[in-house]
Formats: C-alpha cells, structure tokens, sequence
C-alpha cells in the first residue's frame, strides 16, 4: 500500500525506518512526505527515511493529489487549543479518498465523532492509535478484544514531563530543575506550561473519552488543574505521611454526560497508580462486564509511537 506522511519529523522517520525493517514481511511504500520548511518529496517506487525534498507543495491538498497514496499520515503538531490545521489536513485527505492514520492527539479530543462520521460516509478508515499511549494498544484494545463492553471510566497516569517534575522536586529540586531534567530526556513539550498545567493530560483524556466513551467533549471541558502549585517542601510533607503524588486524569459518567478531570492527586505509594516512572505510562478502564483492567507501557519511546502507526496501517491493510 501507498502512504503519504504530512509532517515529517521524529515520528514520522521512526515510522519510515520501522517499515525499512518489517518491509519482507509489510510491502507498504511511503511515496510521499510533506513539511512545512523542508519541502515535499514523492517518489512513487518508494521514499528513503531521508528524502531529497524539493519545493513544499503550495497546499496539502495538492500535496495529497500528487502523492497518489492510498493511506495517508497525518503527523504534524500537536494544537492544544483547536486541533488545526490537523483537521483540516485529515478532512482533506478524507475527501480525496485516503483512509487517515494520525498520531496528532488534536484531531482526536476536538473532532473524532465528525471525522469517524466523514470517514464512514466515504467508506474509509481514520484511525489514531499512537496518539494517547505511544503505541500501546487502548483504542485497539476496546474495538477489538471488548465487543460488548461499556466504559463506564478510566483513570490514567499519560505525562511523562511531570512525573519526572514530580520526582526531581521529591528529591529536593525546584520546579525549574525538574523542568530542566525533562528537557535533557528529550520528553518535556516546547512550552512546558503545556505539560505542567495538565494540557497535555487533558487532550489526551478528552481523546480517549470521545472514542471510547462517545464524550464528546473538547479538552477545555476537561476540569483541569496541573502541578505548578506543588513546592519541594509540600511534596516532602506528604511522603513524610508515607504518601505520593501523580497527575491523575480520570473520566466517569454522571448524569447522563461524561465528567473528565485531570489532578494532581495524593496516592497511597502502593497505589498502580503511583507505579509509573518517567516516561511510563498506565490506563485503567472500568467497565460494567470486565470489571476493572489496565495496560501498561514501561519506557516507551518514539519506536513504540512509530509502532502505533504501523498497527493502524496493517489493520487497515488487512480490512480491505
Ligand atoms: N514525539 C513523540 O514521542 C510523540 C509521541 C506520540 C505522539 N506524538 C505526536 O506526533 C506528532 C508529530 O510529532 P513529532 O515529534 O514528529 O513532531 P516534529 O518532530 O516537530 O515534526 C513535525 C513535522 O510537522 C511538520 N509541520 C509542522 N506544521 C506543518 C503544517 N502546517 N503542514 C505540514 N507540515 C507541518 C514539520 O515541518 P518542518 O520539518 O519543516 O518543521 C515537521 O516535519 C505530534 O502531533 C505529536 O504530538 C509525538
């Protein structure tokens, strides 16, 4: 199968070198890619992971006309406050009759009940597996291995930047130095307000209660509050109770609606909840016929967000 990738940066290489490797096996071709300052480039026999760009085609849409694919990928970043233009790039490829595969959490927690509309009407797929738990399968995991099962919530621990905020100043840092230890890994946002004000849970969040839970709700909706009132010395006063902290983001339904909130919450330290590390993450679904169940992803990386990618593509691939 053809794909062409709008937006071409670390999770789209990750993804272009994950295919080099499983090409025996999976004959999917990137015959396009699309940036905004480096150009586009096409090949129909196939990309290599680092193309020669030449200029950027002037819009997506004649990107997506020349790119003759039959999939495309949508990975460009993440806009917390509306989801564009990811949208506007999904819709496009939608219509020209692309099956759409995203790891941009945007078009998820603000449109997914309109583009899984769109995308049904057309006959196509639109699918995001990478977008909440680096490629660990939770939207999968419920359209496929819970036929039958409502959600009723859930309760996850998603960002990696406060955890490793978090425990910096448990060791005596200050907010700065924590923000400073997460820019070293490589996992801290551009702004990391985004992280640290709970933003980030709360896109996720609202992803994944519009999907798994029909929410419809947008991550403004979201009763959010992020850690940047913790202090060292408050952190230390609740482990001298024998107590942990975590930005928790939960969902439950309530009256008919889906009430979503991201915290920073005291937990018991044997709580699961207060089992991850830095970039470890964990979801636990309640639901009415399996009872409570989880996953779980111990330091994922950009490998596994490539892999999410690639689960969506060999679904679709294998849906046809
Ligand atoms: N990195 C992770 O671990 C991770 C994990 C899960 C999900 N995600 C999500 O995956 C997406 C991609 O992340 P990334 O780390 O690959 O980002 P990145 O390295 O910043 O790459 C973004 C790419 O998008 C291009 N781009 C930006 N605006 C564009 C526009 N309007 N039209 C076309 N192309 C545009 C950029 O072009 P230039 O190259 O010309 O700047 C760049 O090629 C984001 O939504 C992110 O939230 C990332």
């Amino acid at each position: 199968m053809r794909v062409a990738i709008i937006g071409y940066g670390n999770v789209g290489r990750a993804f272009a070198r994950l295919l080099e490797q499983k090409r025996s096996a999976y004959p999917f071709r990137i015959v396009a890619v699309h940036t905004a300052r480096h150009g586009s480039a096409y090949d129909l026999k196939g990309l290599p992971v680092e193309p020669a760009f030449g200029p950027a085609a002037p819009t997506v849409d004649e990107f997506l006309a020349n790119a003759r694919a039959e999939i495309a990928l949508e990975l460009t970043p993440l806009n917390p406050e509306s989801g564009e233009p990811a949208i506007t790039h999904i819709r496009t490829a939608l219509q020209r009759g692309m099956h759409v595969i995203t790891a941009n959490k945007g078009p998820v927690a603000f449109a997914s009940a309109a583009l899984h509309e769109e995308a049904r009407r057309a006959g196509l797929e639109f699918r995001y597996e990478a977008t909440t738990m680096d490629g660990t399968p939770v939207y999968n995991l419920v359209r496929n291995n819970l036929p039958g099962v409502k959600i009723e919530g859930f309760a996850g621990v998603f960002n990696s930047t406060t955890k490793v905020i978090l425990a910096a100043m448990s060791r005596g840092l200050t907010l700065d130095e924590g923000i400073a230890e997460a820019r070293t890994l490589g996992i801290a946002e551009a702004d990391p307000v985004f992280d640290i004000d709970g933003w980030d849970s709360a896109c996720k969040a609202a992803a994944l209660a519009n999907v798994i839970m029909d929410a419809r709700v947008t991550p403004q909706q979201v009763d959010r509050r992020g850690i940047g009132k913790l202090t060292p010395e408050k952190l230390a006063e609740i482990q001298a109770t024998g107590k942990t902290v975590a930005l928790v983001a939960r969902a439950k339904r309530a009256a008919g609606a889906v009430k979503l909130r991201v915290r920073a919450e005291v937990l018991d330290k044997d709580d699961i909840l207060a089992s991850m590390r830095g970039t470890s993450n964990l979801l636990v679904l309640e639901t009415d016929l399996m009872g409570k169940l989880g996953v779980f992803t111990l330091k994922p990386g950009l490998d596994q967000t490539a892999y999410g990618l690639f689960s969506d593509l060999v679904d679709i691939a294998r849906s046809l």
